[in-house]
Parts: structure tokens; sequence; C-alpha cells
């Protein structure tokens, strides 16, 4: 973590860096310097801020061991060829879509532009298809690392769009909403997309059919991008009440679309990655799809000329191709349901409120029901740590400041983490509770 090594104050000399990179690390700095991700010293921590998968680690790590003794060559130790990713690595991924995301039109390897994870995915694309300056309307609430992927190199600078509750973000309330703040922008001129992150990060819900027609649409009538992140789309958690399976973007440029598809193509681009649905955020493995804009998949090879490692390449064309592809998406659903299980029912014993979640590896929770401003939730999050359980506070993800006392709790690790994280927020709340004399009563 950058806060662990450095000193971030905000006296740091600014003087012998860019103009550009001196405003950058003061929007960014403050940001990491109230990160609460760092364990406090002498304290044994239990991290669930983090959004990663510790459940199917093993499984990944037998099939990463068995790609490096079976499929590594001399070849993955040169300087990989093409720009945008070796072509067995763009056929890997264009068979994995198109087994996967049900595209309207087949994905094919030309489609696809290898990157170094999907935060590289997002500014690469960004810095093709915006200029610097420009505004991305990012629909809340949303992960926070949208803000310093679009920042460092595209520059372009995300307007979060709300729904008026949490519940509404994923359905119609949220096309209202976009088209609000489109309608009163000051400079609607230099709004350039849409980006949405589909099953969401925090919610671990998916926007329904309809809503992701009509944001399509709008994107059509106003010329827009619309760049969908769904590095979430295979972790589905299985045995819970699923309202509403995940359905990618590709598959939605079809005749049910209201819109001219023949401008509209080539502004529909996804990102994906192999960190979420494959727990292997290591590997730092991407790419973006965008089926009918050469120039932009172009341009975003040339926005991550590093290219990614050969080794890395290697070992994700050997897990793709892998005939237990299948199997590890299977169980993997039913680890994450299976903990979801486990963090949900003690959360309804606690009384806690929760969103339900149907994907991913986290859930929303309102820890501090009391909480009334965003000191409040601040000061459950800092007393979780100090007790040893890191979360991930709710303002974090741009909830629109309508609520605070939401953390996001993630789930995607061995049960007993799980258990000691609630057995920890059960005595965290009855100490606050009764040091401030908080009865239910007041809570109501
Ligand atoms: C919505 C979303 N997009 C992108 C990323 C980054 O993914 P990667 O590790 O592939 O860069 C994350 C990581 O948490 C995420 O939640």
């Amino acid at each position: 973590m950058l806060t662990e090594f450095f000193d971030i104050s905000p006296t740091m000399d600014l003087s012998n860096v860019s103009r550009h990179m001196g405003t950058k690390l003061q929007i960014l700095l403050p940001k990491l310097a109230c990160s609460h991700s760092t364990p406090v010293d002498g304290i044994h921590s239990i991290d669930l801020s983090i959004a990663e998968n510790a459940l199917i680690g093993e499984a990944v790590l037998v099939m990463a061991k068995e790609a490096v003794a079976k499929s590594l060559t001399l070849k993955d130790l040169s300087y990989p060829a093409g720009v945008g990713g070796d072509s067995g690595l763009l056929k890997a991924l264009a068979g994995f879509f198109n087994t996967y995301f049900k595209p309207s039109t087949s994905v094919k390897p030309e489609h696809v532009i290898a990157t170094s994870g999907a935060g590289n995915a997002l500014d690469a694309l960004l810095s093709s298809i915006c200029d610097e300056g420009d505004q991305v309307l990012v629909l809340g609430p949303c992960w926070e690392g949208f803000t310093p992927y679009l920042l460092i190199h595209a520059n372009v600078e995300p307007i979060i769009v709300n729904a008026p509750t949490l519940e509404g973000s994923t359905q119609m309330d949220i096309v209202y909403a976009l088209r609000d703040v489109y309608n009163t922008a000051t400079h609607p001129e230099r709004i350039k997309g849409v980006v949405l992150t589909n099953p969401s990060n925090p919610l671990g819900k998916c926007y329904t059919v309809d809503v992701l027609r009509k944001i399509l649409e709008f994107c059509d009538v106003n010329e827009m991008h619309l760049i969908s992140d769904e590095v979430y789309a295979l972790s589905r958690l299985q045995n819970v009440n699923c309202f509403q399976p995940f359905i990618s973007a590709l598959s939605l440029l079809d005749d049910n679309l209201n819109a001219n598809l023949a401008t509209l193509a080539p502004r529909v681009h996804v990102v994906w990655s192999m960190s979420k649905d494959f727990g292997c955020s290591g590997i730092r493995l991407g790419c973006i799809i965008s089926q009918a804009n050469m120039a932009a998949r172009i341009g975003s090879g040339l926005a991550s000329y590093w290219q990614i490692s050969s080794l890395a390449s290697a070992v994700a064309v050997f897990m793709l191709n892998s005939p237990d592809v299948p199997n590890l998406i299977a169980r993997n659903s039913e680890l994450l349901g299976e903990a979801y299980t486990i963090l949900t029912d003690g959360l309804t014993k606690l009384a806690i409120k929760y969103i339900p979640a149907d994907y991913g590896l986290f859930l929303f929770a309102k820890v501090g029901e009391h909480c009334k401003t965003p000191k409040d939730e601040v000061e459950i999050v800092k007393g979780l740590k100090k007790i040893g359980l890191i979360v991930a506070p709710g303002q974090r993800f741009n909830c629109g400041g309508q609520e605070y006392g939401w953390v996001r709790i993630t789930f995607s690790q061995p049960a007993k983490m799980i258990r000691t994280a609630l057995i920890m927020i059960e005595t965290y709340l009855g100490d606050y509770y009764m040091k401030r004399e908080i009865t239910n009563m007041q809570l109501l």
C-alpha cells in the first residue's frame, strides 16, 4: 500500500514534478491518506476491505503451476509480439466471451485488446476515446478506483450519478437520474460517456435488461460512449435468490434496441479481467472488448504500449483454454454462495440491515444504523479497525451523500474469518451503544 511507504503529508514538496502530476498528487493523495486498510500496529487484523477472492485461490494456484510447468516456452521470456496482446491470448479471450457473455455478434480475437488488469483497460480506453478535461457520467454507488484510473493518464473527470435510493441504483431510477444530471450539466458538450459496473461494486446487483437498454439508447441519442465494467460477471452467488442475472452490454446490440446500431456499436466497450472471476488479481491480466471501433482498439493498445508480461499471458492462455474452467466457475459460485449465507445469517441475527447481493465478493451492510454524518461512519470503521476488523467505509463508494453508516464487507474469505468478523462486529457495536447509551428505541 502506497501509504505505508511514503510520507504523503499535504506539505510534500511538489516543486520537482510536472504541474500536471503535482495537481494529480494533490487530488489523489488525500484519498490514499484516509484509506483505512492499513492495520493498527500490534493488532492481528482481519482485512475484509479488499475485493479479492480467496475461496478459489488454491484451485487457481494448481492451474497456474500447471500452466508454468506445461506451457512455458523460451518464447515467453522474449518481448511480446504485437501491440494489444499475443494472438493466442486474444483467441482464448474471444472464445471465453463467446461462451459466457452471449454477445449479439460473435467476439473475434481482433475485437479484443489485452491490458494489465481492468484498471489499465479503463485507463487505456479513456485515453483513446476522451480528450483531456472531458467528463464521463459514472453510475453510483461505484468503485473508488475509477477516480485514479480516469485521472492519472486520461485526465478525465468522473461525474457520479446517484439514484435517490441505493435500492434504486440498478433500477429505472438510475436512468432518470442520468438524464437529469446530463440535462442540467454546465458543459454537456464535454461529457463523452457513461461508465457503469455490472454486476455492481459495491452492491453486487445487476442492472435489469430494460435499464441497460435505456442507458444504451441514452448513449445513442447523446452520441456518448458506454463503458461497461463487467469484472464480476461470472461471480454469481449460488443458492441465493437471484433477482436479475448478469446481462452483458455485448449481448444487447441487436434489433430489440431502439437505436442506430451502426453509429452506437463503435461507442460500446466492455472491460473485464481475471482478477475477480478467476481470483488472481496478481496476474494483472485484463482486456477491452470493442467490437466495432478499430481506432479505439489500436489507440488503447498504444495507450498501454509497454504491453503485458509474456509470462502472465502464457498462464492466462492455459487457464482460459483449460477444460476445467466450467467446473471452476461453478465451484466458485457454490463457495461464494456459502460464504454469503454465513455473513448474511450472522448480520440478520445482529439485526444489521444489508442490501441483498446476487453476484460479487462483498456485501453492503448498514453497520452504523445511527450514523447521521460522514464523521459518524468513519468513527465506526476506525473503531472496528482498532479491534482488528478492517472493512471499507460506504463513503468510499460514492453513495450520493444521502446515507451514512454503510460499510462494504468482503465475504470471499474462509468461513472462520467471516465468523470471527461477525463476533467482532457484535462486540464492537455492543460496546459502542452501551457507552453512548443508545437504545433500540432511539435507533427506530
Ligand atoms: C469495478 C472494478 N473494476 C476494476 C477493478 C480493477 O481490476 P483489476 O485488478 O483487473 O485492475 C476493480 C477492483 O476492485 C473493480 O472493483
